[in-house]
């Protein structure tokens, strides 16, 4: 197996943990983003401490030229980034017609804006090197809608409109580009949802529970293996059956 150069943004968060290890632990060399020093820091430590070694690089990517800065901060250090996971999101929930333009711009910036401003400084590279994976974390409320996410479905759902959008634009140059749209993790953000909501939402899983970062993180070690170079342009849902659909 090709040892790689693996960028997930998010990379702190709960399902960017997961798939951090997981990135690691097939062998490639795993390096993350942060805006918060002191806890992405705290949070590398706490890697290490369970045997994981990942790099950390400045970078907002909901600014374009910060993003840009921390690609080439990365390869520069690195070396070539050839695979991406465009993971790094947020909420900020309300009904719509109570919806602040800051929830709205936060929301599409940090989650939908982000896919072009980390993209477009990787994708040269990958075009030339004929090699390349690229995956965009949705989420189901892209796909199905969620009362008090007009703006988050937006952004999740635009998600794989650029992933099928880019998947057309590159697939003869070996790189694949893809979505994989998690249902509930258990993560601190649907954690944040409150308890009575949060409980309506787990009885209406099939499976009847929320899902493990680890389960997500499957899924995208998946996606970046060598023999899934004829997977591209799909999404993979990943919900325990809550919202099914072709
Ligand atoms: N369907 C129908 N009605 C709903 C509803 C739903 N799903 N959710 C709330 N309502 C109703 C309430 O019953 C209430 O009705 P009444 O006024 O008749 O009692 C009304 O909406 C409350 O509306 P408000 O505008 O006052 O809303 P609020 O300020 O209380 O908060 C909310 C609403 C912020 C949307 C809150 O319900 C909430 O947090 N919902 C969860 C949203 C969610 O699923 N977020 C996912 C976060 S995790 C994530 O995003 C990861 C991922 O990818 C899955």
């Amino acid at each position: 197996m090709m040892k790689r150069i693996a960028l997930v943004t998010g990379g702190a968060g709960g399902i960017g943990t997961a798939i951090c290890k997981r990135l690691a632990d097939a062998g490639h060399t795993v390096v993350t983003n942060y805006r918060n020093e002191v806890k992405t820091r705290e949070w590398q430590e706490q890697m290490r401490a369970q045997g994981y070694e990942f790099g950390i690089f400045k970078g907002d990517v909901s600014h374009t030229d910060e993003a840009e800065q921390m690609v080439s901060a990365i390869e520069a250090e690195l070396g070539p980034v050839d695979i991406l996971v465009n993971n790094a999101g947020i909420t900020r929930d309300g009904t719509f017609h109570k919806m602040s333009p800051q929830q709205w711009h936060d929301v599409i910036d940090t989650n939908l804006n982000s896919c072009f401003n980390v993209t477009r400084p990787v994708i040269e590279g990958m075009r030339t090197r004929k090699w390349g994976r690229i995956i965009q974390i949705s989420s189901i409320n892209g796909l199905k809608g969620q009362y008090g996410q007009a703006n988050y479905a937006a952004a999740k759902a635009g998600m794989h409109g650029f992933t099928i959008s880019l998947a057309r634009e590159n697939a003869k140059l070996g790189i694949t580009v893809n979505t994989v749209s998690p249902g509930y993790v258990a993560t601190d953000m649907v954690m944040a949802v409150p308890e009575d909501v949060r409980a309506k939402i787990v009885a209406e899983i099939p499976t009847g529970r929320l899902g493990k970062p680890e389960e997500i993180a499957y899924a995208v070690a998946f996606l970046v293996d060598e023999q899934a170079a004829w997977i591209t342009g799909s999404n993979l849902d990943i919900n325990g059956g809550q919202h099914m659909g072709w």
